[in-house]
C-alpha cells in the first residue's frame, strides 16, 4: 500500500564502503580507513560478565496454558519493567523455517558482492543490502553489512528487493516473517494485559515488520576498537531477533554497563522499543543495546521490527487518573523521520517524545 511504502522513503545514508569486502582484503585496511571504524567510547562503561545476571527467559507455551499464564505473565511484566529485555522459549516457529532461514542467509551473504549488489540499497531507502544510519563523511563507521526488507504486511512489498538467490529464500523470508509477525502479535497481546490494556490497542499499532539481516564480518586486527551496531534502541514497538549462528556480539545495558547476552540456540531475543515505552507512558522501557566484533568469527542476525501504520499517531495510554503524562503523543511519521535521518546515540530521539 502507499501508506507502507513510505517508511522506506526515510533514509538519508550515504553510500559507505562494502565492510565484508573490506574485512577479507589484505591491502585496502590502510590506518586511515581503519580509523573511520575505530569507536573512541566503545570502553565508555564496563562490561560485565556475561553470567552476572541472567536474561529473563518467557516459556510462550506457558503464557498460552490456563494453569501456568498467571505465574509466567508475571516473569513477563517483571521481564518488561525491569529489563526492556527477554528471551523466548517454546515460541512455536516451527524448526524447519528457522533452519531454512539461518541456512539461506549464510548462503546469500556468502554470495559474491556483485550478485548480492543486484539488491543494493537505492538513494534514499531504507530497504536492499548496504548500510544504515549514516549522515556525515565524518561520523564513525560500523562494521557490518545488513540487507533489509519491508515484509509485513505483504502489500507494502518491494519484490525488486527480494533475493533470488539462493532459491528457497524469498519463501523462507515470507515464512519467516509470517511466522514471526504471528508470535509478535500474541506477544503483544500477553504485554498489553500485563497492564490491563486493551489488547486491540496493541494489534492496531503493530501491523508492518521490517526485517533487518545484518552480517557483521570478524575484524582482525582491532576486534576490541569496533562495532558492528553503536548503543541505540530500537523504534519499534517490539524487536525479535534471530541469531543466525550463535557468534556472541550483542550487549545490552543494564544499570550503566554492558551485559554480554549470551546465545541460546532455542530462544529468540526480544526487546522492547521507543513506541512501546511511549504507549506505556514508560512503564516498559526500551533497551539500549550494541553489538561487539569478534576477531575471528563472522556473526549474522535477523531483526524483525513491528511498528505502527507510518500515518499514524501512538500516545501514552495512562491506567489511572493520577498517572503523571510522561511523553508526547507522537506521529508515526514524524518519529521514523527523526529516528532515521539522525545517526544513532543511545536513546536520543526518544528525548524529543519526553514532557517536561
Ligand atoms: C538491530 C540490532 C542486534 C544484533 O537490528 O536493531 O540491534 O545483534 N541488532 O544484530
Ligand atoms: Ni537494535
Amino acid at each position: 500500500s502507499v501508506s507502507e511504502s513510505r517508511w522506506s522513503k526515510l533514509a538519508v545514508t550515504l553510500p559507505v564502503r562494502n565492510v565484508q569486502a573490506l574485512a577479507a582484503s589484505t591491502g585496502e585496511l590502510t590506518a586511515e580507513v581503519i580509523e573511520r571504524y575505530i569507536q573512541p567510547d566503545i570502553d565508555a562503561f564496563a562490561v560485565l560478565d556475561e553470567h552476572s545476571d541472567e536474561v529473563p527467559v518467557i516459556d510462550v507455551g506457558k503464557l498460552s496454558s490456563p494453569e501456568s499464564v498467571e505465574a509466567e505473565a508475571a516473569k513477563l511484566k517483571f521481564a518488561c519493567a525491569e529489563w526492556g529485555f527477554f528471551q523466548v522459549v517454546n515460541h512455536g516457529i516451527p524448526d524447519e523455517v528457522i533452519m531454512g532461514m539461518k541456512h539461506d542467509i549464510q548462503k546469500f551473504f556468502q554470495l559474491p558482492l556483485d550478485v548480492k549488489n543486484a539488491y543494493a540499497q537505492r538513494q534514499g531507502d531504507l530497504q536492499g543490502y548496504g548500510q544504515a544510519f549514516v549522515v556525515s563523511d565524518d561520523q564513525k563507521l560500523e562494521w557490518g553489512d545488513m540487507f533489509a526488507l519491508f515484509a509485513q504486511p505483504p502489500e507494502a512489498r518491494d519484490m525488486s528487493y527480494w533475493p533470488c538467490e539462493p532459491h528457497t529464500f524469498r519463501n523462507f523470508i515470507e515464512k519467516y516473517s509470517s511466522e514471526v509477525m504471528k508470535l509478535a502479535h500474541s506477544l503483544g497481546v500477553f504485554v498489553a494485559k500485563t497492564l490491563d490494556l486493551n489488547p486491540g490497542l496493541v494489534e492496531d499499532k503493530h501491523v508492518a515488520q521490517f526485517l533487518r539481516m545484518g552480517y557483521y564480518p570478524p575484524c582482525t586486527p582491532m576486534p576490541e576498537k569496533v562495532l558492528g551496531f553503536t548503543p541505540h534502541s530500537d523504534m519499534s514497538f517490539l524487536t525479535i531477533l534471530l541469531e543466525v549462528n550463535s557468534v556472541q556480539g550483542l550487549q545490552i545495558r543494564r544499570h550503566g554497563a554492558w551485559i554480554p547476552v549470551k546465545p541460546c540456540r532455542d530462544a529468540l531475543l526480544v526487546n522492547v522499543g521507543d513506541l512501546l515505552e511511549i504507549m506505556t507512558n514508560g512503564k516498559y522501557k526500551s533497551i539500549e543495546h550494541r553489538v561487539t566484533i569478534n576477531a575471528h568469527k563472522e556473526r549474522l542476525t535477523v531483526s524483525a521490527f513491528h511498528l505502527p501504520n507510518y500515518d499514524g499517531i501512538v500516545s501514552p495510554i495512562l491506567e489511572t487518573r493520577e498517572e503523571k503524562l510522561l511523553y508526547k503523543t507522537v506521529k508515526v511519521e514524524e518519529y521514523a523521520r527523526l529516528f532515521f535521518t539522525n545517526k544513532l546515540e543511545g536513546k536520543r530521539a526518544l528525548d524529543h517524545a519526553k514532557l517536561s
